[in-house]
């Protein structure tokens, strides 16, 4: 580990109502992975922004430090022309433009005139993505066809093409496969030997000692001691400091009497979006019970969000097949229609699909249940429209000065559970939560937990789609496996391991019967 090369000296930033860092001085070395932690809203994000221009140095305040001289950045031009660059917890890309543009986006290699040479633009893209041994990407991809996980390796490329000597990963694995997971990692140890200093934002524990050298715990604004060698500290010890309580169950799961079928689904098919006779989905078939879990594991883009998607009406045209809930044959042509045969979802994709931002955290979690804050003549009853969204924000623990805050004043953590509070609202028969834990601390994730056990005692039929197998594991009461757009296997989670799960998922094995 090298010198210091970064020093934040007594940051605090206000929002209204909320005080998001309160007096945090951190340090940060050459060739050292820094592991931020904390749980949703501790702050981190914020710090973060503060240190890489997205907060101007006007809107904090505080001394940052480079190389012991003070910068005050105006904008994420500066803090780039210093050095800094960050990999959003969001991603930033232009969905519509190629990789490679995306990549030297603002930056482009000139031809005399102002004319873009674009050959130049394609082949330092090819570069960087070759020196990051980044496969399976052309640079004239269209964003837009590329999965999440490819998505966030351009936006590492991008990052790395301004030569960072301090690099901020907010998340950077929430959407990756752990094949690519492990690419991440890989890339992250040779910058490590080129000296430059990292630090890394992460909910997965097990992340912490794969990649961190030192750890530093946010918690409510405040820096929780001084950082320390992950080599020295115990997981035990960073969750007591970042949540400030035991947490003694990780997985609450009850037991529970499987009731009668609600949800048939035969043959089911989803189209590929843009490819001819190729489907995302194909032939399948399976049933789900009142009162259980039931997971859905797979690698990332095995089908399993298109799969939802699609039962949910959110594919029209691209989706077919046999759907019956509680024994009568539906035909779902929209999320409307969805939600009318009583069904919900909860998206993996908040911004997209989950939140309207700009709206109250109080309308997004009632507006899909109007009725049930309405009085009788169907007019939203104020009490009882507060009450429920404050109910939820304070069963989930949402972070917030008011109900009435935006939605994107949220930390991303909170959202995530604002999200889950909307669809918990609607008091649907079925709940489909696809990877409703991700970037949830580990507080809410027990929170979260308990609430779908309460939802199964009450009847409910939970379809969770999860990537984390200790979740799936932990939670389902049966496992649904997929594995490139099929049902390959179905276990009954007691009896079942983890390495069964995996074998099936990645396409080692198939159950007798599928397939
Ligand atoms: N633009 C904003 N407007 C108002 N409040 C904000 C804004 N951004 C962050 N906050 C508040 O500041 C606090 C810290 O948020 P921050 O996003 O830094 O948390 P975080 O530690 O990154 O959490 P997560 O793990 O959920 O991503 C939260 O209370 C959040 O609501
Ligand atoms: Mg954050």
């Amino acid at each position: 580990m090298g010198d210091v090369v970064l020093r934040m000296e007594h940051i605090t930033r206000d929002f209204p109502g909320v005080r998001a860092l309160d007096d945090v001085t951190l340090e940060a070395r050459a060739g050292e992975v820094l592991i931020l932690a904390g749980e949703n809203g501790a702050g981190k994000s914020t710090l973060m922004k503060v240190l890489s221009g997205v907060w101007p140095a006007s809107s904090f305040s505080g001394r940052i430090l480079i190389r012991g001289e003070e910068r005050r950045f105006a904008s994420t031009h500066d803090a780039e022309a210093a050095g800094v660059a960050i990999i959003h917890q969001e991603l930033n890309l232009i969905q519509d433009m190629s990789v490679g543009e995306n990549i030297f986006l603002d930056r482009y290699f000139m031809r005399s005139f102002g004319i873009i040479d674009w050959d130049r633009v394609h082949m330092e893209a090819a570069k960087i993505l070759e020196r990051l041994r980044i496969g399976g990407i052309g640079t004239r991809d269209l964003v837009r066809t590329l999965s999440v996980g490819k998505q966030q390796m351009v936006e590492i490329a991008k990052a790395l093409s301004l030569s960072a000597s301090i690099l901020v990963l907010d998340e950077p694995t929430s959407a990756l496969t752990d094949r690519e997971a492990d690419d991440l990692f890989r890339i992250l140890r040779a910058l490590r030997e080129q000296g430059v200093c990292m630090i890394y934002i992460s909910h997965k524990l097990d992340e912490f000692e794969r990649i961190g050298d030192r750890v530093q715990v946010l918690r409510d604004g405040k820096a929780v001691g001084d950082a320390e060698a992950l080599s020295s500290v115990s997981l035990d010890r960073i969750i007591a400091r970042m949540v400030n309580r035991d947490i003694r169950e990780k997985y609450p799961k009850e037991p529970f009497a499987p009731g009668e079928v609600t949800l048939e689904v035969r043959n089911f098919e989803v189209d590929h979006p843009l490819l001819r006779n190729v489907k995302k989905v194909s032939g399948v078939s399976f049933d789900a019970r009142k009162g259980e879990i039931l997971g859905i594991a797979g690698l990332m883009g095995a089908g399993r969000t298109e799969l939802v998607t699609g039962l949910f009406g959110g594919l029209p045209g691209a989706a077919r097949g046999d759907v019956r809930i509680d024994g009568k044959p539906v035909a779902i042509r929209s999320p409307e229609d969805a939600i009318a045969a009583g069904m919900a979802l909860v998206t993996e994709d908040r911004k997209l699909l989950g939140l309207i931002l700009d709206f109250s955290i109080r309308t997004n979690i009632t507006l899909s249940s109007l009725k049930a804050v309405s009085n009788a003549l169907g007019v939203i009853d104020p009490m009882k429209d507060r009450g429920m969204a404050e109910r939820f924000v304070t069963e989930l623990g949402v972070r917030t000065p008011s109900v009435e805050a935006a939605a994107n004043s949220l930390s991303g953590g909170n959202q995530q559970k604002v999200v889950i509070a909307k669809w918990l609202a609607t008091e649907s028969k079925i709940l489909i939560l696809d990877e409703p834990t991700r970037g949830v601390d580990v507080g809410a994730k027990v929170e979260i937990y308990r609430l779908m056990n309460d939802l199964v005692r009450r009847g409910v039929t939970v379809i969770m789609i999860s990537s984390e197998l200790p979740e799936i594991m932990g939670m389902s009461d049966r496992i649904l496996v997929m594995c490139e757009g099929r049902l390959v296997a179905e276990l009954k989670t007691a009896g079942a391991t983890k390495e069964d799960v995996m074998d099936y998922a990645t396409g080692n094995r198939t159950q007798e019967g599928f397939r």
